[in-house]
């Protein structure tokens, strides 16, 4: 059985009043219920120390609500002004990694070479990254969009031996679909769920069955329930909708 999994990446989104409202929210409403989803809520890093003390308060036993961060640094430590790294964030009690977002791609140039070394620091750090894949719009009009995921997966994840594939997790997110209100069917959701699964097997064998692979792009309550309804898809990275409490539980729910 795979895990299942609802992550939350709140951008560069809230003051910390409001990162601190949303996740009193969320753990009030979370624990309204029992589930065996990993819920996970990564905001911005100046509120990560503030939100794992919240979740400590309320989780001193069995944690409900797990931390991620949006990104790492590349390096352990040293002189690169504005970079976080693995070691801070485990510091502040961060379990997950949100790792080649599209948009730290598209806008602040991100690489397999630098994707492929925060990957490991972060699994050296015990830290679990969420590696993110998917095609632009030009790409699946031209009918790339295979090409395009099998290759950021080749050039990051092949790299890595099968102990260290076992503890990743992919999220596919289509870039057209990424804030756009635009959702992938739940055809295509598995299509490409299935076919990322594939070639993580056709290097990792039997470890491709256990990786989780979330969908991420315009997710929200009104169509979680059909998307992850799909065999291969494993979960969602939910943008817009994780910053109202109730939708992304609504989400949560939906499995
Ligand atoms: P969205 O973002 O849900 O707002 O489309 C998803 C993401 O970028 O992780």
């Amino acid at each position: 059985m795979r895990k299942k999994i609802v992550a939350g990446n709140w951008k560069m989104n809230t003051t910390i009043k409001e990162a601190e409202v949303l996740v009193k929210d969320l753990t009030a409403l979370v624990d309204e219920f029992d589930t065996d989803v990993d819920i996970i809520v990564c905001p911005p890093f100046t509120h990560l120390d503030s939100v794992a003390r919240l979740l400590a308060k309320q989780y001193d036993e069995k944690e409900k609500i797990y931390l991620g961060a949006q990104n790492c640094a590349d390096h352990t430590s040293g002189a690169y002004t504005g970079e976080v790294s693995v070691n801070m964030l485990k510091s502040v009690n961060c379990k997950y990694v949100i790792l080649g977002h599209s948009e730290r791609r598209e806008y602040y140039h991100e690489n397999s070479a630098s994707l492929y070394e925060k990957i490991e620091l972060a699994l050296n750090a015990g830290i679990i990254p969420i590696f993110c894949v998917g095609e632009k719009l030009e790409e699946r009009e031209s009918n790339r969009h295979f090409e395009v995921v099998a290759e950021q997966i080749k050039d990051v994840l092949y790299r890595l031996k099968g102990a260290e594939m076992s503890k990743i997790i992919i999220a596919y997110e289509p870039v057209w679909a990424i804030g756009t209100g635009k959702t992938a069917t739940s055809e295509q959701a598995e299509e490409m769920h299935a076919y990322i699964r594939k070639v993580v097997a056709d290097k990792f064998g039997d470890v491709a069955d256990i990786v989780p692979i979330l969908y991420g792009g315009s997710c929200k309550p009104s169509n979680a329930q059909e998307i992850f309804s799909k065999p291969n898809v494993d979960g969602g990275l939910i943008g817009g909708a994780s910053l109202v409490a109730k939708d992304f539980v609504d989400i949560v729910k939906s499995f």
